[in-house]
């Protein structure tokens, strides 16, 4: 099971990093909010067993966590002319191994970093196939 209490408190500590009374930030952070709700109650809807609207909830709110980093060094939400956010998003969940502030088990790893890597792609790499999602 996952604590998402404890991961809004991880994810509000690594945004209070960056500077929030820039209101690009600001709104950033008010997104990822948006998005986890919108992803649990797409789950809900969907009937998804508890662990998996959780991961879904999880994904919502982690999907855009290299944001911060993006704006703050390039001052632009342009992929284009700074990084991929998507990819990006990976490379900080991986780093130190982030990702366990989030969730305690590494089960769901693949899955939660194929969705974020992938939430900004023009296409989602071929290489998931359609069991590896149903898997979850
Ligand atoms: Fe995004």
């Amino acid at each position: 099971m996952i604590d998402i209490e404890r991961a809004k408190t991880q994810f509000l500590e690594y945004a209070n990093q960056f500077d929030l009374e820039e209101q690009q930030l600001k709104r950033k952070l008010g997104h990822s909010f948006r998005v986890m709700d919108i992803s649990n109650k797409i789950a809900k809807k969907l009937n998804l067993e508890e662990e998996k609207i959780q991961i879904a909830t999880l994904i919502g709110l982690l999907h855009d966590i290299a944001r911060f980093e993006q704006y703050t060094q390039f001052k632009t939400f342009s992929d284009l002319k700074s990084f991929d956010h998507g990819d990006y998003g990976v490379q900080i969940l991986e780093d130190n191994n982030t990702i366990r502030k989030y969730i305690d088990t590494d089960k769901y790893d693949t899955f939660i970093k194929n969705a974020i890597k992938n939430h900004n792609k023009f296409e989602i790499d071929k290489s998931i196939s359609r069991r590896r999602i149903t898997v979850l």
